[in-house]
């Protein structure tokens, strides 16, 4: 007997159809609910509403489980490369040796950029925030490619644009890195490996003969890459399913989902929070004053980095990171203060009932900006980073909604507003 949902309005009972995921998430359908009962659901910021069936990534919030196509995020950071993640993410299974070797040769066909995007670069200010600039240079991408825009063309060409994007984006990435310091841009290398390259890229120099990347900085990049690489229906993918919801074209799309990372409250966090980080060692590193602040409702401080719509227990990415930034200094024998105060906070935030009764805990943001920093990224460069790991989930969960044939996503809404009202001209408006 299929399981349902009854609910009375008005005196007359309905029953909705329940639906229970693979992993046994139960979800009421209300597609119908309109029709049946003249009701929509109101639910401001979607913290009930699911707004489609996916087989990319689970998460458990409560129990701080994270899979990708059924492969635990331990797993993956432990024993993939970043690359593998991602052809898992947009293909469903992990590639055999000759098919990872087929696509890795692929991305290499595609890993340089039409050298009319450097000239994007006289447009922007000096010192201009990274995030707006890979946003354009993103969605000029559909400028070079016009026969991107059309997204429904033959999956071969669909593919084709996917390549591209994941070749190019730490090709762009990495010209952002060089403009904002005045250097020549370092081309590709593709005898080196996809992580290394754009470590090349960005840290080599024209004038060096071989830059060889420390191995423990490629390993650290390839964890942090993976841990960012997808998490579900998060504000950015959501977005990425919307814009391209309405067959606007991948780079755009993936433009738009970049747009909604910049923001503070997402992957704009990785970079509050070593501003936080600085400012409280700053202020004498006194760790107490800064959790009050973040408690006082009447104060606008946040403790950013901690908190998270699903994880209502740890965010298991915050405990690889947490552990990798711990190798990554040592092995490079950094010593950066504010990996202490970060562990103060955590220790403080943890033991405190305001965090604990909010089940607020250290998220991916909170750890990840000081590893950035020991490999030498300036602190507004982290959610670049960010996104350079997201682009194999935004593009999965754009080709998933493409693939399902999903109609555009457009919400309704309850009007508040004013009623009914004559338009009285303005000379008789008083
Ligand atoms: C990412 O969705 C994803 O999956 C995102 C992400 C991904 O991989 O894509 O995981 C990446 O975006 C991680 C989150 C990065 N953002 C931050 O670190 C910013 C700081 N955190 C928050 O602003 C907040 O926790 C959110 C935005 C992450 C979640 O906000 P919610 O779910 O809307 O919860 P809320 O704002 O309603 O907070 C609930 C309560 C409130 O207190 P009360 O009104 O109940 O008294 O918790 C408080 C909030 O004031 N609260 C915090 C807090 N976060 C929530 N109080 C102090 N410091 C915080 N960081």
């Amino acid at each position: 007997m299929p399981e349902t949902a009854k609910i009375i309005l008005d005196g007359t009972e309905y029953e909705l159809p329940v639906m229970t995921g693979s992993e046994g998430e139960k979800a009421i359908d209300i597609s119908k609910l309109r029709d049946l009962t003249g009701h929509i659901t109101l639910d401001i910021g979607y913290k009930n509403t699911g707004a489609t069936t996916s087989g990319i990534t689970f998460l458990d919030g409560e129990l701080g489980i994270l899979r990708h196509r059924g492969y635990s995020i331990e797993d993956l950071a432990e024993k993939a490369s970043y690359l593998e993640v991602a052809y898992l993410l947009l293909n469903g299974t992990l590639p055999t040796k000759a098919q990872y070797t087929d696509f890795e040769d692929k991305i290499k066909e595609h890993t340089l950029v039409n050298e009319g995007l450097e000239g994007m670069f006289k447009a922007f200010p000096t010192g201009s925030h990274p995030m707006g600039q890979l946003i354009s240079m993103t969605s000029a991408l559909s400028l070079f490619y016009p026969k991107s825009l059309n997204p429904h063309r033959d999956d071969e060409a669909v593919n084709r644009t996917v390549l591209r994007l994941l070749a190019k984006m730490p090709t762009i990435c990495a010209m952002i890195y060089k403009k904002r310091h005045g250097h020549p841009i370092v081309y590709p290398k593709n005898s080196l490996d996809y992580v290394s390259n754009y470590l090349n890229m960005t840290f080599g120099q024209v004038t060096m003969d071989n830059y060889t990347p420390d191995p423990v900085i490629v390993d650290a990049m390839n964890k942090l890459l993976i841990l960012h690489a997808d998490h579900e229906q998060n504000c950015s993918a959501s977005t990425v399913r919307m814009v391209g919801s309405s067959q606007a074209n991948l780079y755009s799309s993936t433009a738009a989902g970049i747009a909604a990372l910049w923001g503070p409250l997402h992957g704009g966090a990785n970079q509050e929070v070593l501003e936080m980080l600085e400012l409280i060692r700053q202020d004498g590193g006194n760790v107490a004053k800064w959790v009050a602040k973040a408690k006082d409702k009447n104060d606008n401080f946040r403790l950013m980095g901690f908190g998270h719509r699903v994880y209502k227990n740890f965010d298991p990415r915050a405990r690889i990171i947490k552990k990798t930034c711990d190798d990554v200094l040592n092995k490079l024998g950094i010593h950066d203060p504010v990996l202490e105060i970060a562990k103060q906070l955590e220790e403080a935030a943890l033991t405190d009932p305001y965090f604990i009764e909010r089940k607020l805990y250290p998220n991916v943001d909170f750890y990840s900006g000081i590893i950035y920093r020991a490999i030498g990224f300036p602190t507004d460069f982290f959610t670049v980073l960010f996104a350079m790991g997201r682009l194999p989930g935004w593009i999965s969960q754009w080709q998933e909604m493409r693939k399902e044939k999903q109609p555009i996503a457009r919400p309704r809404q309850i009007y508040v507003g004013e009623p009914p009202r004559p338009f009285v001209f303005m000379n008789d408006r008083g």
